[in-house]
């Protein structure tokens, strides 16, 4: 019998809005966010990535940000947070008072550059700026690290890179960091590598971690993720998304895939996961082809679902 060493609470954080629509030009209206948004507010989640202040010219499908963040009905239970690259995004953020920021950089150079025009080390001071003004208008900083299980422009990523891109972001003061998966090219024995290396060198508690389903194996590397002690998990409702700096990339594991297993495992998250249907039916009808959950494919079809109405 193979014993597993599980948490019985895991943290769900919904990043949907922002990883899911920030590839999706044209598709779905302002309006059409705002009611999204707010029907996730209804499901339990304590935290959901509403966009990003990045230039508009890169990222054009997040362009109403702003808006976005001042139309919609916000829950004092939720934390409303959005990515923030620098200080022209944190001015931005702050006109509209998001809760809380994130920032983001790879651990290989070329994604990052790709991605956000800048070297690594040129980033972090970019960076630092970000956090300690977050600090002083009383935000709490929340941190991704990219391309750590691979880069689909360098491929192997050292870990010890990884190490050294979280130390530095852990200086700066993120209050945690999301491992990103950026292509879904991780494996269960390389999440459990990795995570024993990290939980090694700075302690357990500070890591969440961000699979993208590329390749069908974000739940079994949750599994691996489990086991190593990670309890803070993303997820984008439907599994929408994919990130346009990396080519081929698909949506993040689907928060109802995710949280159907975990709740049949017996963690508890506090999330809903037949009101969580409800808003990726709504977000799925707006596009032409159907989204990658599992879950919403059996409660569209009317199928039993094994869930509590
Ligand atoms: P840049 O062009 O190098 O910026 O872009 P710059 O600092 O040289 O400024 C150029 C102009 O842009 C200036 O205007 C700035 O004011 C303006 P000008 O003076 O020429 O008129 N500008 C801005 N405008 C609005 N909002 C801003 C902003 N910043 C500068 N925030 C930048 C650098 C970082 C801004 C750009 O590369 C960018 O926006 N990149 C974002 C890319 C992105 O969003 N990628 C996807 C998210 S990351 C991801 O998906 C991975 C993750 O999910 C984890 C995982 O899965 O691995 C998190
Ligand atoms: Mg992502």
């Amino acid at each position: 019998v193979v014993q597993m060493d599980l948490p019985e609470r895991v943290t769900f954080k919904e990043v949907g809005p922002r990883d899911g629509l920030q590839n999706e030009s044209g598709v779905v209206s302002t309006e059409q966010k705002i009611e999204w948004i707010n029907l996730l507010s209804q499901t339990g989640v304590s935290y959901i990535e509403v966009s990003s202040f990045v230039h508009p010219k890169w990222i054009p499908s997040l362009s109403d940000a702003e808006e976005v963040f001042r139309q919609i009905k916000r829950n004092s239970d939720i934390t409303y947070a959005a990515l923030i690259p620098n200080g022209k995004g944190i001015e931005r953020a702050l006109t509209v008072n998001v809760d809380e920021f994130a920032v983001f950089m790879s651990a290989s150079e070329t994604h990052n550059r790709k991605n956000i025009n800048k070297t690594k080390m040129e980033t972090i001071s970019v960076l630092k700026e970000v956090v300690k003004e977050g600090n002083g208008a009383k935000k709490k900083t929340r941190g991704y690290v990219s391309t750590v299980f691979g880069c689909p422009y360098e491929g192997n990523v050292a870990v010890d890179e990884v190490k050294r891109v979280c130390e530095e972001l852990l200086s700066i003061g993120v209050y945690e960091i999301s491992l990103g998966d950026t292509t879904g090219i991780a494996h269960p024995k390389q999440v459990e590598s990795v995570m024993n290396e990290l939980h090694q060198e700075f302690g357990a508690g500070k890591f969440a971690l961000h699979f993208h389903d590329t390749r069908g194996m974000a739940l079994a590397n949750t599994i691996a993720g489990l086991q190593s002690g990670v309890d803070i998990f993303d997820g984008s409702n439907g599994g929408l998304g994919g990130c346009p700096y990396a080519k081929g990339a698909s949506g993040n594991v689907a928060s109802e895939d995710l949280l159907f297993m975990l709740h049949e495992m017996g963690i508890d998250t506090g999330v809903d996961v037949n009101t969580l249907l409800k808003a990726s039916s709504y977000i799925g009808r707006l596009f032409d082809k159907p989204l990658p959950s599992y879950q919403l494919k059996i409660f569209e079809g009317g199928l039993d679902h094994g869930l509590d109405s």
